[in-house]
């Protein structure tokens, strides 16, 4: 299984959603691989924001190895899930999609949480709020490894 996690800028969000599932896949033995990207080229080859990698430390993950990465329609080829923080990346990868195959790896991550509720992962660039970030994008993880290992 082979599971990326997709924002705009690969550096607040979509980076804090790796290394929580990278994390359970190590702890749970999944063997699962999983990658991070962003939307656009803003921020490609910068570490994580510093202040994601300081509440991932504060939770207990060490995110400071990541660099950023721009999504490309090769991903549709490597990837088995393609999953977006927000409506925006989430529409901007499908209109990259080339097949049904394509669009059916895209997913909202806040509906493996909130199911059918198309809810939003704040971009927290600008507010803050990265625990509580944190805390949504973490949750949202426990419930897609629930969901896609039991299928397994
Ligand atoms: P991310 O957050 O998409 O969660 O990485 C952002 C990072 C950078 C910018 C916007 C959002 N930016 O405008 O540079």
């Amino acid at each position: 299984m082979k599971v990326l996690m997709v924002c705009l800028g690969n550096i607040c969000r979509s980076p804090l959603a790796h290394g929580v599932l990278e994390e359970r896949v190590r702890d749970g033995n999944l063997g699962w691989e999983v990658d991070s990207c962003g939307t656009s080229s803003w921020h490609v080859g910068e570490q994580p924001d510093e202040r994601s990698i300081a509440v991932a430390a504060e939770n207990g993950i060490d995110i400071s190895g990541q660099r950023a990465r721009q999504f490309t329609v090769a991903d549709f080829e490597v990837f088995d899930h393609i999953i977006a923080m927000d409506s925006s990346n989430f529409s901007n990868i499908k209109s990259l999609a080339r097949s049904e195959n394509d669009m059916e790896k895209v997913s909202l991550l806040l509906n493996y949480s909130f199911p059918s509720e198309n809810r939003q992962v704040p971009d927290p660039y600008y507010t803050g709020g990265f625990q509580y970030v944190f805390d949504l994008v973490a949750e949202a993880i426990d419930k897609f490894i629930e969901e896609v290992h039991g299928r397994e």
